[in-house]
């Protein structure tokens, strides 16, 4: 990396050196009776002769520069350069964006890996690692994909990007179309995306459309507007976000010291984090950076599972289609998703790797999540899954004590503070059913509530000995 240079308004960099240009990657179908290849240069939403979704494909990359690999990666963690201090960029190997493409960069990834000794006594495990992807520049694990389709797209030519959200996939377009200087359009379910989330994308200058519909609709008619070219689509149906989220993998095995994990749990929506984790993984075994894969599970909340219960229908017949839920619930708004477009390479990446998916209930997900806080962690409902998940995996046998378990959180506690601040006052209550009927409330086990007192010293210090009685008599 010999050059750095910036374009006015200082919202892309120029990188420079040994990108993967490409001739090194292609597009192609994932159905295995299609397989059609197409070049990077071609915009497409799914395959253009069968509808199936895509994937890139790198080229082998070469024995001796393989084995440098590690080194190289390591090696930059001290430059100054840009496109090396971006925790995404500094892969860029296995990326498909050739040498001297204007990057459009944040300083993603870089996230921590945190140990959870609490976590870990209430999920029943010696020990629990949090990959903490909330740490990003937008709070969420969607920029590590998002730098990477929107520094293709720009390359395109595209002028106008879009998506449809549960807000973070939003805020996070927002933010890099912001920086590159283009147009973001975001189609959101109206009434259905926490407040901060759309404060972000508003802040940034995107055009918010809210849909009177859910996510699903959102999506349906994001995909028809990209399909005819009036818009570029940076959902994870689009491979190139896929690639971005992939160094996570690589981040986090770089963190293991290449210790490759047991299992790694994500909570499952859209399903791209999933496909995108898993591509990683299956990557660096191919590249001969690590020798085994981990097992996945992914966390899906009861009232919108429609990819846990493909797995268990799978179990009876061996080529079920996702069964998408019509009318998909749950207060973990990020992953209200009845009809994951990318339930096809999810599929795909449990298949290699033997992983599995489940249901969790909204109050398992409400504690999971005030557990994660007692670790002085915090993260947003949709990513407290993981810990109710693998406290449920523990309880039934299916994940051992002494396991070697991350879980990848993929929101920040600020994301949802209304969702927490109902949880420690007790006001947190069931998603309403279909049926409607009064709301049942959530008694979280670790509600917290705020206490009122006299502005006096006495009755703070009253207060502080009445309270040290009531822990000590629990
Ligand atoms: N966790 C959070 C915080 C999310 O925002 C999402 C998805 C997921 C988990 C699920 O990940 O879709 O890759 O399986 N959010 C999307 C959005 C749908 O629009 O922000 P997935």
């Amino acid at each position: 990396m010999s050059e750095v240079s910036q374009r006015a308004g200082g919202s892309t960099q120029a990188a420079t050196g040994e990108l993967a240009g490409p001739a090194r990657a292609q597009l192609r179908c994932i159905e295995e009776n299609c397989r059609t290849a197409y070049s990077l240069n071609q915009t497409l939403v799914v395959c253009a002769r069968c509808g199936g979704l895509l994937d890139i494909e790198l080229r082998d990359i070469d024995e001796p520069a393989r084995r440098v690999l590690r080194s190289v990666w390591a090696a930059r963690r001290t430059s100054l350069d840009s496109a090396d201090t971006s925790g995404v960029w500094r892969f860029r190997e296995l990326l498909p964006i050739s040498a001297g493409t204007l990057l459009v960069t944040l300083r993603e990834g870089n996230t921590p890996l945190y140990e959870a000794p609490r976590a870990a006594e209430y999920a029943g495990l010696d020990q629990i690692w949090l990959k903490h992807q909330g740490a990003n520049p937008t709070g969420s694990f969607k920029d590590t994909g998002m730098t990477v389709a929107v520094t293709h797209a720009v390359r395109q030519g595209a002028r106008t990007l879009a998506c449809a959200s549960t807000g973070n996939t939003a805020a996070s377009l927002a933010a890099y179309a912001a920086r590159a200087g283009v147009r973001a359009v975001i189609l959101v379910p109206h009434g259905q995306v926490s407040s901060a989330k759309l404060a972000q994308s508003l802040d940034y200058g995107a055009s918010v459309l809210e849909l009177e519909g859910n996510f699903d609709a959102a999506m349906r008619v994001v995909r028809e507007l990209a399909e005819d070219g009036s818009l570029y689509l940076v959902n994870s149906v689009n491979p190139l976000r896929v690639e971005g989220q992939k160094t996570v993998a690589i981040e986090l095995m770089e963190q293991a010291g290449w210790q490759v994990p047991d299992w790694i749990v994500v909570p499952g929506g859209n399903l791209g984090n999933i496909s995108a984790l898993g591509k990683g993984f299956i990557e660096m075994r191919r590249w001969g950076l690590i020798d085994r894969l981990p097992q996945f599970a992914v966390i899906q909340a009861e009232g919108a599972s429609p990819f846990a219960h493909l797995l268990e229908a799978r179990r009876r017949d061996a080529n079920a289609a996702l069964d998408p839920v019509a009318d998909p619930r749950t207060l973990a708004t990020a992953i209200r998703i009845g009809a994951p477009v990318s339930w096809k390479r999810g599929l795909r990446v449990l298949a290699e790797t033997g992983g599995t998916s489940i249901t969790v209930s909204e109050r398992e997900i409400a504690d999971a999540k005030a557990i994660l806080g007692r670790d002085g962690i915090g993260c947003e409902p949709a990513s407290a899954t993981t810990i109710a998940g693998i406290r449920k995996l523990a309880a039934e046998g299916r994940m051992r004590k002494s396991e070697a378990v991350v879980a990848v959180l993929t929101g920040h506690l600020l994301k949802d503070v209304d969702y927490t601040a109902k949880y420690h006052s007790s006001r947190l209550t069931e998603p309403e059913g279909a049926a409607g009927g009064e709301p049942k409330p959530i008694v979280g086990a670790f509600a917290n509530p705020p206490a009122r007192v006299p502005a006096t010293r006495a009755g703070i210090l009253d207060y502080l000995r009445r309270s040290a009685q009531d822990s000590s008599a629990q």
